[in-house]
């Protein structure tokens, strides 16, 4: 460690940390606060992942705040913890009091029910002044349609793949609202339920058409979505070498189709996410947002140094 940037950076470490319980009495002061924690965690995170490289799985064991485990990636579902974590910042920056938070694609329930827990921690970090998170799932409980587009992979995905019991999934929620059906039906029902601001999106239905009808959740009115959306994509490389994916095929094809034909509101790649985290991840390259430039919300300033 270098002498001089040490105590610095350990003030902002120490001042976060003993920060935590009460917010700012400025929600711009909140969100400076919250910014010089990231950048504390940046730091200490990378010296800290150069030595021990699995240090995030230790930290979930720790007593840390949600947001120093945020940061580190000391979360079951990191990928879903930063979406969320980040719509809930820009919604306070914007001065917004609530969002919703989707997941399209649910299975059995283990991604939907993380973020039912992500919300209820996120609602509580004083320094967001009790933004509240609406949480929304879909899903058609059959399983994959049938397909035979080559653009949905059906080399590899078969039809009735992750079929399950929608009522064992209901049962085990706590507070998500579940839309059943397919989502080429359901995205349109939710506008009707009249819930904040969307502000992240997890894609997570495996094939391109689905796709194609999901990404239609972002053609609401300005004012039912956060001027920059946080969109992950499950989906957008396979594990297996098998599974050849891309800009022409699965979700990626996708991408580019909604971008085609919506060129106010474009779905970008969130560039350099990786050099944001203290421990880079593959989840790094899967996340999207999408810009709504003509929002009234979207050129307001949000910089708290400014
Ligand atoms: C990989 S699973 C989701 C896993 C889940 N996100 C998790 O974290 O456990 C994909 C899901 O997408 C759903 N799905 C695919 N196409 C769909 C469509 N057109 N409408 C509704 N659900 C669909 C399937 O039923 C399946 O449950």
């Amino acid at each position: 460690m270098r002498r001089g940037v040490c105590p610095a950076v350990m003030g902002d470490l120490l001042v976060s940390l003993a920060d935590q319980n009460v917010p700012a009495l400025h929600p711009k002061y909140s969100i400076l606060r919250l910014e010089r924690h990231k950048r504390a965690c940046l730091t200490w995170g990378r010296r800290l992942a150069k030595v021990m490289p699995f240090a995030p799985w230790i930290a979930r064991y720790l007593p840390l705040s949600f947001e120093t485990k945020v940061q580190l990636d000391a979360l079951p579902r990191p990928q879903l913890a930063y979406g969320m974590f980040a719509a809930a910042m820009q919604a306070r920056a914007l001065g917004l009091e609530a969002i919703t938070a989707a997941e399209l694609g649910v299975f059995a329930g283990a991604g939907l029910r993380c973020m039912e827990r992500y919300a209820a921690r996120i609602e509580a970090i004083p320094d967001l002044h009790g933004v509240r998170i609406e949480v929304v799932g879909f899903d058609r409980g059959e399983g994959l349609p049938a397909s035979d587009d080559p653009r949905d992979a059906p080399y590899w995905f078969e039809a009735g793949l992750f079929r399950v019991d929608i009522e064992v999934v209901r049962r085990s929620l706590r507070r998500a609202r579940f839309l059943v059906g397919d989502v080429a039906d359901t995205v349109s029902d939710f506008l009707a339920l009249g819930l904040p601001p969307l502000g992240f999106v997890s894609f997570d239905l495996d094939y391109y058409r689905s796709t194609v009808d999901a990404l239609r959740i972002l053609a609401i009115p300005d004012q039912r979505l956060l001027p920059r959306v946080l969109c992950y994509f499950d989906d957008i490389f396979g594990v297996s070498d098998l599974t050849i994916l891309g800009p022409c095929v699965g979700e990626e094809a996708a991408i580019g189709e909604w971008n085609a034909s919506n060129p106010r509101r474009p779905l970008a790649p969130v560039t350099g996410l990786r050099h944001k985290r203290p421990f880079a991840a593959p989840w790094n390259d899967q996340y999207w947002a999408l810009h709504l430039w003509d929002h009234p919300l979207y050129n307001v300033g949000i910089n708290p140094l400014t």
